[in-house]
């Protein structure tokens, strides 16, 4: 499935826009049927076994013979001209990838580490420490809340080696503890929500000294560092990261994983990057931004200029497991609604650190500094909406209180 449209006839336009909103229904309903077998997954068997069961069917009936249809029926005139071909390739090969992930539910028992796969990039993130910087930046934010809330949130990072899914234990007590004051600015919580990623230009404005000293005092504080390189050296992770997104369309299959993270407008799914969210390529090809649907790119806007003096900044840490993934992630969730607070946007840039050359190359030749992520800074407009999970959906991840009631006189929450 994709959610690219390219349409000359309004007639086409109509059946297109038809497409695009039974794939935005298919997508919807898979992304519910994951998520619910992934919050009931080592709780409830019986319930788990049915959903899994109920999800095979859903593919058998639904999407399997969709993907079917589209490539006996479309997709053999597309494949003919030279402007599609490298499209429809990579469509095949999504839906190869589709094909297997719901082999790989068919088994029962393989059925919960299948519903995460469908959710974990086995190319781009083979060792999964990406995942594990996007759950440290939950923990952190349910850290900020516990704290906004008044209590003291106890984390402990992979606390059961018997359960290795099990990222991180968050444990709510009361009375908050003096080390929460650092979390309680309020402002900080309420960046949060403000917070998205810009993926537009920025006006070049240099961000002050004090506001760059207070986002490394921030990752510095969740046991990661932050670097801040001069012009040459931003220069240079810039080159690397281009390489890296070159090597990332270089192949169908990688473009095809890719694309997967992209959800067509209207999806009603907790994940994801909405097509809204998207930004322009640089004109000057100075700044290589993520192309995330690949060739030929989604219909946006002529391609404007960015920034020529671009301010960027490398969060890394002196050792590299998963714990260390997990501390980056908290990290990069500290700096992050830090620049919000102060005005300034931000975007990342990733890629390089999606190649185990490229990101040993962005090191800086300093030594006990893995390279975790690339943060561009800025000031410009912010970034198109993306969709929040709800504490309901990281059930599986953290036993929280439901956030609709006050946590009130309840006790210490588990
Ligand atoms: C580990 C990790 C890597 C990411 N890499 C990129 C990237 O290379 N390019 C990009 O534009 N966004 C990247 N993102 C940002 C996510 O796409 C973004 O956070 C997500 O779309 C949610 O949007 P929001 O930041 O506006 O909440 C990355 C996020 C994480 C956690």
């Amino acid at each position: 499935m994709s959610a690219l449209t390219l349409a000359s006839a309004p007639e086409d336009a109509t059946a297109l826009e038809a497409a695009e909103a039974h794939h935005a229904r298919m997508a919807g309903e898979l992304a519910g049927r994951v998520a619910m077998l992934l919050t009931a997954a080592g709780r409830d068997r019986d319930a788990a076994e049915r959903i899994r069961a109920g999800l095979v069917a859903f593919c058998d009936r639904e999407i399997l013979p969709h993907a079917a249809a589209e490539e006996a029926v479309l997709y053999p005139a597309a494949r003919r001209l030279p402007d599609s071909r490298l499209l429809v390739e990579s469509l095949i090969a999504e839906h190869s990838c589709l094909t297997a992930l719901v082999d790989s539910l068919r088994t029962p028992s393989d059925a919960t580490g299948a519903a995460a796969d469908a959710r974990s990039l086995p190319l781009a993130d083979p060792d999964g420490r990406a995942r594990h910087l996007s759950v440290g930046a939950a923990v952190f934010n349910i850290r900020l809340a516990a704290v906004h809330l008044g209590r003291h949130p106890a984390v402990r990072l992979l606390p059961d080696p018997g359960e290795p899914e099990l990222l991180a234990a968050v444990e709510l007590t009361r009375p908050p503890r003096p080390e929460d004051g650092r979390l309680s600015e309020p402002d900080l919580y309420a960046a949060i929500a403000r917070r998205h990623t810009s993926r537009m230009p920025f006006t070049g404005r240099p961000v002050p000294d004090p506001i760059v000293a207070e986002l490394t005092v921030a990752a510095h504080a969740e046991g990661a560092r932050l670097h801040t390189p001069d012009v040459v050296g931003i220069r240079r992770l810039l080159r690397l990261t281009a390489l890296a997104e070159a090597r990332n369309h270089a192949g169908p299959a990688r473009t095809a994983e890719t694309r997967s993270w992209i959800t067509p407008p209207g999806t009603d799914t907790p994940y994801g990057i909405p097509l809204t969210a998207l930004g322009p390529a640089d004109a000057a090809g100075r700044l290589p931004m993520r192309d995330f649907t690949g060739p030929p790119r989604a219909p946006h806007p002529p391609a404007p200029r960015f920034e020529r003096h671009v301010q960027a900044a490398l969060l890394c840490t002196s050792h590299d497991r998963p714990e260390d993934w997990l501390r980056a992630g908290q990290a990069l969730q500290h700096v992050l609604p830090t620049a919000t607070m102060h005005g300034v946007r931000t975007s990342l840039l990733h890629q390089a650190m999606e190649w185990p050359d490229l990101r040993a190359a962005c090191g800086l030749g300093r030594r006990r500094c893995h390279p975790q992520v690339l943060i561009r800074y800025g000031y410009g407009p912010d970034g198109g909406r993306t969709p929040r999970a709800s504490a309901q959906t990281l059930a599986p991840f953290a036993e929280l209180p439901d956030p609709t009631r006050s946590l009130g006189d309840s006790g210490p929450a588990a």
